[in-house]
């Protein structure tokens, strides 16, 4: 299938590990200009570098933390400075921690909100013009199936990953006539560090196994098992290709059938 997106420009957002750095290894593998981003600098790195000897990809990395609307502004100055432009926008960031609703904290719920929308907020205003230009551009948002259906002590996803869709199908409405296609990607449980993480926190509060967890929520896919972050890459890397151009305004599950809506 030809996606099109040869020396397309993509910004992947809280990719050194897990559905981020799966789907920068989905650009990089397509021949786009990548940009990377996490906290750590180390393994941010690292990962860059893999990424260059493996694809041959030019990667720009940068440290940061994506709740700094001033560093999200920098590194997308620094991102149009390097490659020319922008065409891709991938938003993602760690989740919030896993609590019922009586156990969250008012800072908590500032952080959430920081991390899981604001973010996709700062990236969003500072791509668009430079999406406008060129009159094309791809958002997607990496949310969760929360946005479809809430999950038991997920209350700050559950809530604030709902603004994230509203931000879409709004940007969707707004920025179509310029060419840029705005979608989210809501995960179901994939096999990253996020979820080992969630494993242990319903471990220590309902008194089961960790791979009691586990098997738990793969029985309760259609397809019984868990996601791999690859299929959450592809997904959003087919949302960026020409293959999907009429496609904008929309929420992907990427859950193997987990959501039980219609
Ligand atoms: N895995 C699942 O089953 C699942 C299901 C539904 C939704 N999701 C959501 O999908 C997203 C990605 O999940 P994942 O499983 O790939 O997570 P993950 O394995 O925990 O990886 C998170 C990545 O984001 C970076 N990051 C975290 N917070 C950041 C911040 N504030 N600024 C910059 N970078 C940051 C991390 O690096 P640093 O720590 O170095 O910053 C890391 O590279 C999360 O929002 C998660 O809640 C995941």
């Amino acid at each position: 299938m030809e996606t099109g997106l040869q020396n397309r420009v993509a910004i992947v957002a809280a990719s050194s590990q897990g559905i981020g750095r799966a789907t920068a290894e989905g650009f990089a593998a397509e021949g786009c200009g990548l940009a990377i981003c996490a906290r750590k600098r180390e393994a941010l790195n690292a990962v860059a570098e893999k990424i260059r000897s493996q694809y041959g990809a030019e990667v720009m990395a940068e440290a940061f933390d994506v709740a700094d609307a001033g560093a999200v502004r920098d590194f997308v100055n620094s991102v149009v400075g390097r490659f020319g432009g922008v065409d891709i926008c991938v938003t993602n960031a760690g989740g919030p921690p896993a609590k019922g609703f009586l156990a969250t904290t008012i800072e908590e719920w500032k952080r959430a909100v920081e991390v899981n929308f604001m973010s996709a907020v700062y990236f969003a205003h500072e791509v668009i013009p430079h999406m406008q230009k060129k009159k094309w551009g791809r958002i997607i948002t990496v949310t969760s199936i929360t946005t479809k259906q809430p999950v038991a002590d997920l209350v700050y996803s559950n809530a604030v990953r709902a603004a994230v869709v509203g931000l879409v199908k709004s940007l969707a409405n707004e920025f179509g006539k310029d060419g840029i296609l705005v979608n989210n990607v809501g995960p179901g449980f994939t096999a990253t560090d996020r979820l080992k993480e969630l494993a242990r926190s319903r471990s220590a509060s309902s008194g089961k196994s960790e791979e009691e967890i586990f098997d738990g929520w793969a029985a309760d896919t259609a397809l019984k098992r868990l996601g791999e972050p690859r299929e959450l890459a592809d997904t959003i890397v087919w949302l960026a290709s020409e293959r999907a151009s009429y496609i904008t305004g929309q929420t992907v599950l990427v859950d193997g059938g987990l959501y039980k809506g219609l």
